[in-house]
């Protein structure tokens, strides 16, 4: 079964992803051509992957672990809703997910 994903740009535009369970959604917004460097590849060592998840989708995902919230504490222009997109893999129940596409990000491995 397939997962849309939408991916809300910093200029506002909207785009959808088809995504499968299984797939992270760093990987997704790549593909979908969003800016997401990811530079660590999913070891939570850089929040180049930071994106912002709509409000009414936060508390559907499995909570951050205290690596990513530490990570997310360094990372750009964060929000109550922030996650690492890394961190985050899709299933049936994610059909649907919104995030938006921050403005900046930091790549910790770079200071
Ligand atoms: Fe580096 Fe997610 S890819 S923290």
């Amino acid at each position: 079964m397939s997962v849309t994903v939408t991916f809300v740009t910093e200029k506002g535009e909207r785009v959808s992803a088809s995504a499968k369970a299984g797939d992270r959604l760093l990987e997704v917004g790549q593909a979908a051509g969003m800016p997401l460097e990811g530079t660590c590849e999913g070891q939570m060592a850089c929040s180049t992957c930071h994106v912002i998840v709509a409000p009414e989708w936060f508390d559907r995902l499995p909570p951050a672990v205290d690596d990513e919230e530490d990570m997310l504490d360094l990372a750009a222009q964060v929000t109550r809703t922030s996650r690492l997109s890394c961190q985050i893999v899709l299933n049936p129940a994610l059909d649907g997910l919104e995030v938006r596409i921050p403005g900046e990000a930091v790549d910790m491995q770079r200071r």
